[in-house]
């Protein structure tokens, strides 16, 4: 031990404040005044004081961020305060939009204070709660009103600060933001899980989401997760010291919670166009984490109070989103994937491509349709669009750019996989595999029928199902139940222990309700939706099989082409089969009462609204379910109405609810409400 300390308690303390103020100037202040060295032998010295002399180990000292690892499932957590998701402006029209109706519904003061503009780093929601200043619980957002438990994981983020710099600071607060993986860190992390075989994470988000879930902290430690603070919730008894959201943001700073660097306090919606202009266009490429648009927000809180939320969103804020990422690359070639209804895809490969942070060597093309539309060519160079999540799309070639090397293409006659005549679906512009017994579909067919939205096998990887077909231990679903221990164990990479899991996985499957069982066997026309409408009306599913085109279509919400498909699926011999080895492997045919009445009541004396084009569901089935479910569906937004219902393309509806504050939602949250999603209804 040093000299210049003898008392170890005193030493300890020093080295804590030491430790402290280095993190402070490394990760929030940016600007490191010890080497990494200095840091770990200061960091290292405390440890053997500590393992000395037990005594003097606090909760909050910078040694005790890695805590022991959990047993079975994070805890859930309630929320203080339900934590909020934003609504989104797609350009400048709709910011200013969001801005008059802060001004109709809160007067001339909700601008008249600016607006304070922060990036919206794309993360991971979490929630910090200090007690009397000290780090006591982290929670995700989970659903915004109930989150779970990850506060050993978050004590190991380094600008999470274990006790908050203050000498006064409240009595109870949560400290709301964003955890986040930079890029190098990302990077680093999927090098590491290709050298040792895992699967890589495909975003930055993904893996700062999953890293903040782990059960043991030192899987989250070696992460490198961060943090940044950007709002705080707390009982109405708590004073804080702050009256707008640029003051909060230095407050938190203040007590050693990272923020924003580049928050941007603006006098008029006009220099918030303009920063929007400089961070889409310049700052974002220069930054070491994903952000997807900038949040502008009311300054002053109590404006903020008196404007509240409409449902999930603040009207005080909104998320000016950026355009999609357009890239140009040059396409390699056109290649098929052939579905489990037999429809042959055809998708691109790139020449590897750098959009919004991600590499993008694959892209859809939809249908052959669109390439003979666009005459696109291979060989061509082409535009590619990414926008978040979804699959990137090639927009189309740049004809001005060839030089004569391009080549037509054309849809093979034959099904790539194996090899059957191809045939021409007339009414979809689509060309299928008429062979049930092709490979390709047998594959993909499997892995429709184990997916989460349909029997939810855990387990079954798309790997492991290529593997069963071919050590030929299954064909078709009902094959799966066959499955023994023994034989699984003997595959390739298959623990005992895995294929143990794998084989209870398989046993809970059998008693899935009805619907996901419709789901998973993959009948065209048939996806969650429909499955819910008929499993709900037939109950079991001989009734359903032994159903006319008429019997069907006395279902609200179904059409002829989902009666006409159902039908002609059950006259066929190889699904009779089916039916059969599935009902013998003692698979459930019935839709539970349990999860029909858990909806029955649930919009019961509710007014609902559906405007746009929802996913999954047609119009009249959506109004089946809510009406199902004692709910009421009106065609005109008002004071009244209880909800909207969102999809794609809505229009003035979607305006009039949000001038009236009423609550909006999407389809998936209209089927947790009727107790019809894939988590409620087990
Ligand atoms: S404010 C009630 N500020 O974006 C206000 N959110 O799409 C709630 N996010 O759930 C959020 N950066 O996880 C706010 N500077 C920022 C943000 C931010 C990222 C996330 C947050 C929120 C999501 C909504």
């Amino acid at each position: 031990m040093p000299s210049d300390s003898p008392d170890p308690a005193l030493r300890a303390l020093e080295l804590r404040r030491l430790i402290e103020r280095a993190n402070y100037q490394y990760y929030i202040q940016d600007q490191p005044e010890i080497s990494d060295l200095e840091y770990d032998r200061l960091l290292r010295e405390l440890q053997e004081i500590e393992e000395a002399h037990p005594e003097l180990r606090t909760s909050d000292s910078p040694t005790q961020r890695i805590g022991a690892p959990l047993q079975g499932r994070l805890p859930k957590v309630e929320h203080l305060v339900p934590m909020l998701s934003l609504d989104n402006a797609f350009n400048d029209d709709e910011l200013r939009e969001w801005a008059a109706r802060t001004v109709r519904l809160a007067g001339e003061d909700a601008q008249r204070a600016g607006y304070t503009a922060e990036l919206k780093i794309d993360g991971s929601a979490v929630g910090l709660t200090y007690e009397r200043g000290v780090f006591v619980r982290g929670a995700t957002r989970g659903n915004g009103t109930v989150g779970e438990e990850v506060t050993l994981n978050l004590r190991t983020v380094h600008d999470v600060p274990l006790r908050l710099n203050t000498p006064n600071p409240p009595e109870l607060v949560e400290i709301r933001g964003e955890c986040y993986m930079p890029f190098d860190s990302f990077e680093q992390l999927n090098d590491q899980r290709r050298r040792d075989g895992e699967p890589v994470f495909a975003n930055p988000r993904n893996s700062a989401a999953g890293s903040l879930r782990q059960l043991d902290p030192l899987v989250t430690a070696q992460r490198r997760l961060r943090f940044f603070g950007f709002s705080v919730a707390a009982p109405p008894d708590v004073r804080l010291p702050f009256t707008t959201q640029w003051e909060l943001l230095d407050t938190l700073h203040s007590w050693g919670i990272a923020i924003d660097p580049h928050r941007r306090a603006c006098a008029t919606l006009d220099d918030v166009i303009e920063f929007v202009r400089t961070v889409e266009h310049t700052l974002r490429a220069e930054l070491n984490f994903g952000i997807d648009g900038v949040v502008v927000k009311v300054n002053p809180l109590a404006i903020q109070e008196e404007l509240g939320d409409a449902g999930r969103e603040p009207r005080w804020a909104i998320a000016r989103k950026f355009a999609p990422d357009i890239a140009v690359t040059r396409l390699l070639s056109i290649e098929i994937n052939v579905g489990r209804t037999g429809a042959l895809n055809p998708y691109a490969r790139l020449e590897p491509v750098e959009i919004g942070g991600a590499m993008v060597k694959l892209a859809t093309l939809h249908n052959e349709k669109l390439i003979r539309d666009r005459d696109l060519r291979v060989g061509d160079w082409v535009q590619v669009k990414r926008a978040g999540e979804v699959i990137p799309q090639v927009i189309g070639p740049l004809p001005e750019r060839r030089d004569g090397t391009e080549r037509e293409w054309a849809m093979p006659g034959r099904c790539p996989r194996c090899d059957t005549p191809v045939e021409r679906d007339l009414d979809q512009a689509a060309v299928y595999c008429p062979n049930v017994a092709c490979p390709a579909r047998q594959l993909e067919g499997l892995v429709h029928f184990v997916s989460r939205s349909a029997m939810d096998i855990r387990g079954l990887s798309y790997a492991r199902i290529q593997q069963l077909l071919d050590a030929g231990m299954v064909r078709d679903p009902a094959d799966i139940f066959a499955l023994r221990a023994e034989q699984v164990a003997s595959l390739e990479r298959f623990a005992d222990k895995s294929a143990e899991n794998l084989l209870d996985a398989i046993a809970a499957a059998k008693q899935q309700p009805l619907w996901r069982l419709l789901n998973g066997l993959g009948i065209r026309h048939v996806g969650t939706g429909a499955a819910q409408l008929l499993a709900r009306h037939f109950e079991t599913l001989e009734t359903l099989a032994g159903a006319t085109e008429e019997d069907i279509l006395a279902v609200r919400g179904v059409g002829g082409i989902i009666a006409h498909s159902v039908v002609s699926y059950f006259a066929n011999e190889t699904t009779k089969t089916l039916i059969e080895k599935l009902r013998a492997h003692g698979v459930n045919f019935t839709e539970p009462v349990v999860h029909r009445t858990n909806g029955r009541s649930s919009l019961s004396g509710k007014t609902v609204v559906i405007t746009g084009t929802l996913p999954t569901l047609s119009r009249t089935a959506a109004t089946e379910l809510i009406e199902g479910a004692g709910g009421h569906v009106t065609s005109g937004v008002s004071k009244s109405t209880s909800f909207v219902v969102v999809g794609a393309d809505a229009g003035s509806k979607l305006e009039t609810a949000r001038k009236l504050g009423i609550e909006t939602i999407d389809e998936a949250e209209l089927l947790r409400r009727v107790g019809l999603d894939s988590k409620n209804s087990e």
